[in-house]
């Protein structure tokens, strides 16, 4: 499963990106209001491409199908990794479709339902992202969205990659790669969790107090 980060951190984006543990980035309109007050968003967009080699999906913020398109050309211009965001609306999956009969990668965002995720498909989706932390916020499964989204493109070889979003704690990415969703975003602080363990700290905490025994250097 390819890992994404969930940020527009550039510091914690270069900080995973030179341990090998990301594929690429999202980020959207709230997370640029976090972490790029004060700056050019396009200078942001192109600092996150140079420090990581993948994708990074940048978002549209127009509603309109035409103007989305003029957003997303400008956007996919900055770098070659860019990969242009636009919601699920009727609106969006129009821009979806123009921008990629231009070769222009698009991830449709805010997916909600099984439904949406077919819809994003057939207008040519590279990536659905469904928000899976806010569906649980009420009350919802979002795991199984994720399963109902898996099954029904594989019943119909349908190319466009899963993209798990909105992952609040480390089982939601557990459970996405169990499923076999193709791409998983994640904040940085749920990235680490994924990688502790305490049985490793122990057991290191062990080695290194016997090893100190010995008196010895290597
Ligand atoms: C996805 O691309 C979104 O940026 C993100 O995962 C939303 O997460 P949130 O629901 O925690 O804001």
């Amino acid at each position: 499963m390819k890992i994404f980060l969930d940020t527009a951190d550039v510091g914690e984006i270069r900080r995973a990106a030179d341990a090998g543990l990301i594929d690429g980035v999202t980020t959207n309109p709230s997370l640029m209001m976090k972490f790029g007050q004060g700056r050019e968003p396009n200078d942001v967009f192109l600092e996150i491409c140079g420090a990581v080699d993948g994708p990074v999906s940048a978002e549209v913020v127009a509603v309109e199908k035409d103007i989305m398109i003029e957003e997303g050309k400008r956007l996919a211009s900055i770098h070659d990794n860019i990969v242009v965001k636009v919601p699920l609306t009727e609106d969006g999956l129009r821009a979806c479709r123009a921008l990629r009969a231009e070769g222009i990668r698009v991830n449709v965002t805010l997916c909600f339902s099984v439904s949406q995720a077919l819809l994003a498909a057939k207008a040519g989706a590279t990536y659905i992202s469904p928000f899976v932390g806010r569906v649980d916020d009420i009350s919802g499964e979002g795991m199984q969205l994720i399963s109902q989204i898996r099954q029904t493109y594989d019943n119909y070889d349908l190319e466009t990659e899963i993209l798990t979003a909105s992952i609040r704690h480390p089982l939601h990415a557990v459970e996405a790669m169990l499923i076999g969703s193709d791409c998983a975003t994640m904040p940085p602080k749920v990235l680490y969790q994924l990688l502790k363990h305490p049985l490793t700290d122990i057991g290191l905490a062990n080695f290194l107090e016997d090893w100190s025994k010995l008196g010895k250097e290597i």
